[in-house]
């Protein structure tokens, strides 16, 4: 018998506020159609000014407890990827585990970018079948929209804010069930292709901390070469989808579902294209979230899970591309009824 690690609960959780391409068009010069037809984005949602993004991780998570059946008491370890932290420290982790009413278990913060949720996974399948723990919440929670220049057209439009989380547990059986496995990759020579940088102003040189404000919008933004990331996406997404097939034995017929990073539906077609899959069997987001960074691939998942698509036994293919170069795919063998 060998320790396989199970998705037994997914959740998700969007702020109320919707900002449409329509409404975004009279705050920079850009139009529905521009963003339309480049990104595939509609809109996205914007979180509340009195929210952070432990609110978002801990609506996700309670309804992927909800979903389980299970309490936080039930719960061994909180893993939270996220790039827009409340603070720098302490964990976003272990604020959220305080709002659920979780005490003394671990809880930490990974940071991958928009691969966050990809590398969690991968992590936390490690440690659960290293016995390390029997039951993680792990979340993707992003406030994007914080982190933003909201003159800056060519990257303002293609983020949004959000949250999503999945139970893990671990369940001692002979098939190769649940989490398959996973390949994880970076390439740090890429990273002044997409970064935000000064994490917090008390980090840049002149700047004296007793002017911060603890609302610090603005104070990092996001910086992109956008044409340039998108052509390094399309190879290396490419890639990594053929090596984690590989590496499994799994033939790309045998895939059911392709749940991507959704960053541009463009991007998503051309890994589509490559696994011959059919559009249908991808989960799409992009069009009403737009990029949520570590949160896109666990909203993506409770997207077509809470649509009733996911069937017990089929073959799911999560991916990412991120800052950093950071990407990588998990191989998921749906085990929930
Ligand atoms: N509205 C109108 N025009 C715009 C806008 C806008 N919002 N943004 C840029 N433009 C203009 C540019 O100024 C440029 O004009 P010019 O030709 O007069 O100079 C023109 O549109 C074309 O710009 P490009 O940047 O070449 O447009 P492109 O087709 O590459 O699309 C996009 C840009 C959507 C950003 C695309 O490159 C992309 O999706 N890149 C990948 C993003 C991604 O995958 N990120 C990874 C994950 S994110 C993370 O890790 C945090």
């Amino acid at each position: 018998m060998t320790l396989r690690s199970h998705i037994v609960g997914v959740g998700g959780y969007l702020p109320e506020r919707i900002l449409s391409n329509a409404e975004l068009s009279t705050m920079v010069d850009t139009s529905d159609e521009w963003i339309r037809e480049r990104t595939g984005i509609r809109q996205r949602h914007i979180i509340a000014k009195d929210q952070h993004t432990s609110d978002l991780a801990t609506e996700a998570a309670k309804q992927a407890l909800e979903d389980a059946g299970l309490s936080i008491d039930d719960i061994d370890a909180i893993v939270v990827a996220t790039t827009t932290p409340d603070l720098i420290f302490p964990s976003t982790a272990s604020i959220v585990q305080y709002k659920l009413g979780g005490r003394d278990f671990p809880a930490w913060d990974i940071q991958a970018v928009c691969s966050g949720f990809v590398y969690g996974l991968a992590q936390v399948d490690g440690m659960i079948r290293g016995g390390m723990f029997r039951r993680v919440l792990l979340v993707g929670a992003e406030s994007m929209s914080r982190i933003m220049d909201w003159q800056d057209r060519s990257t303002c439009v293609l983020f949004g804010d959000g949250a999503g989380a999945v139970v893990l547990e671990a369940r001692d059986e002979r098939e190769a069930n649940g989490i398959i496995g996973s390949v994880l990759h970076c390439d740090g020579s890429y990273r002044h292709l997409l970064m935000a940088s000064h994490p917090h102003p008390g980090a840049a040189p002149g700047v004296d901390p007793m002017d911060l404000k603890i609302d610090s919008a603005g104070a990092a933004a996001v910086e992109m070469k956008g044409n340039e990331v998108f052509r390094v996406a399309v190879t290396k997404l490419g890639e990594v989808v053929g090596e984690v097939l590989g590496k499994y034995g799994v033939r790309q017929s045998e895939i059911d579902w392709l749940i991507p990073h959704q960053a541009n539906i463009r991007i998503l077609q051309a890994t589509a294209k490559k696994l011959k899959m059919s559009p249908d069997r991808m989960a799409l987001t992009v069009d009403q979230h737009a990029n949520t960074s570590a949160a896109s691939v666990p909203l993506a998942l409770n997207h077509i899970y809470r649509e009733g698509k996911l069937e017990k036994g089929q073959l799911l293919l999560l991916e990412a591309f991120a800052g950093g170069f950071a990407w990588g795919a998990n191989l998921v063998r749906w085990s929930k009824d």
